[in-house]
């Protein structure tokens, strides 16, 4: 059933408790999610995005309750991605000639999916749509995080409908920031960040600077996933600000995959060196075949530095690094330092292999690597160590 946010406003969407992946398998969902959609009643009757394909006719059979379909009179798809588009087909059943408010390559993107010639208006930044007493106004944001994004402004009520941008995924039936744990939500705002937007960061900066300069009021932003920031708004955004200038804490990150725990003996050595060099950097252990791939991304996203290490495999190293590595790549990090490790029995070039993943991800490498021969014994745990603090050093 909806739930009122003001007078005017109603939010429609869908929990999801259950899940615990998205987009796929490349985005863990620890904590759920939700889709929000919202239905604003002014002297026109607007919907904002849908929900998710599974819950289509949840989502249909629970807005016939609070409106006849027939009244609305906008349908405005914020973005095509099939977590806010996928009720759309169950919805256009029941009004088929409903128009469609999205941007130019929204309207490409739903067709490529949905494979139906619905009636688009296509918008642009600055284009505005009156409902009666409010005033909608579209400010696109192409590549936060796909190239359809945008955002839906309301006068009257200073709402900001950000879709993608500002959420987490995290499902709650409380509706508002203020209402959730807020370790749990940060915790989840900056995964999400870290894990969706860290490449488009510059954009991220561009679009914030470009919405502020139009000096509007904002009581509200109601993203498209997770709680609406109705607290301080602001907060959120001033986050985004720091998050998107290559943003890091005083941390270390070793990533490492071990067979018989010879690397994982590397990595503990290594950590007690850096630990000994420096008592207040944070220093976090990872192995990338047990921890949650996206959490460990979440690390990175927060490290000035990591080490990458894995025991000898074939000649390379292990499906996990290499697997987490490729997702790294993709994430574009600026200005964090790293170095490589690991240990090999008789073959293999296991640092150069580390180490061209690492530049390969934008890393600058501070060093050629520490390799271990076999089973680091007590000179090389010292080694190890030795290692461990001259890094600290060759970071600064
Ligand atoms: Fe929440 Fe890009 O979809």
């Amino acid at each position: 059933m909806g739930k009122k946010i003001t007078d005017k406003v109603t939010w429609v969407g869908k929990v999801d408790w259950e899940l615990k992946n998205f987009h796929g398998h490349e985005y863990s969902t620890n904590k759920g999610s939700s889709y929000n959609s919202y239905l604003i009643r002014d002297e026109k009757t607007v919907l904002i995005d849908t929900v998710w394909l599974p819950y289509d006719d949840e989502f249909v059979k629970n807005l016939k309750k609070e409106i006849d379909l027939n009244e609305i009179d906008y349908i405005i798809v914020n973005h095509s991605e099939v977590d806010h588009s996928g009720a759309l087909p169950a919805l256009m059943r029941e009004i088929p000639d409903s128009p469609i408010y999205c941007t130019s390559n929204g309207a490409k993107f739903i067709k490529g999916q949905y494979h139906e010639d619905w009636n688009f208006v296509t918008v642009k930044t600055g284009d505005t749509l009156e409902i009666g007493s409010s005033t909608l106004t579209f400010v696109e944001a192409p590549m936060l995080h796909w190239p359809d994004s945008m955002m839906t402004y309301m006068s009257s009520e200073n709402i900001l409908f950000s879709n993608d941008a500002f959420g987490q995924h995290y499902a709650t039936e409380s509706l508002y920031n203020d209402m959730v744990d807020n370790s749990e939500l940060y915790a989840e705002a900056i995964k999400y960040y870290a894990n969706i937007l860290t490449p488009f960061s510059k954009l991220v900066t561009k679009k914030i600077e470009e919405v502020l300069s139009f000096n509007l009021p904002l009581d509200m932003i109601c993203t498209s996933h997770g709680v609406i920031w109705k607290n301080n708004p602001a907060q959120i955004v001033e986050k985004y600000l720091e998050w998107a200038n290559d943003y890091q804490e005083n941390q270390i990150t070793i990533i490492y995959d071990t067979m018989w725990n010879s690397t994982r003996k590397m990595a503990e050595a290594i950590a007690a060196g850096i630990r000994s060099a420096d008592s207040l950097v944070t220093v976090k252990l990872c192995n990338a075949s047990l921890e949650d791939k996206n959490d460990i991304i979440t690390e990175i996203f927060k490290s000035k530095a990591i080490l990458l290490g894995s025991p000898t495999i074939n000649r390379g190293c292990s499906y996990a690094i290499a697997g987490l590595m490729e997702m790294v790549k993709g994430m574009k990090f600026v200005n964090k330092k790293a170095a490589a490790f690991g240990s090999y029995g008789w073959a293999g070039d296991i640092m150069n292999l580390l180490s061209g993943l690492l530049e390969a991800a934008g890393f600058d490498l501070v060093n050629a690597g520490k390799k271990t021969l076999w089973v680091p014994d007590n000179d090389e745990v010292d080694s190890l160590k030795e290692f461990g603090a001259s890094f600290v050093n060759q970071i600064k």
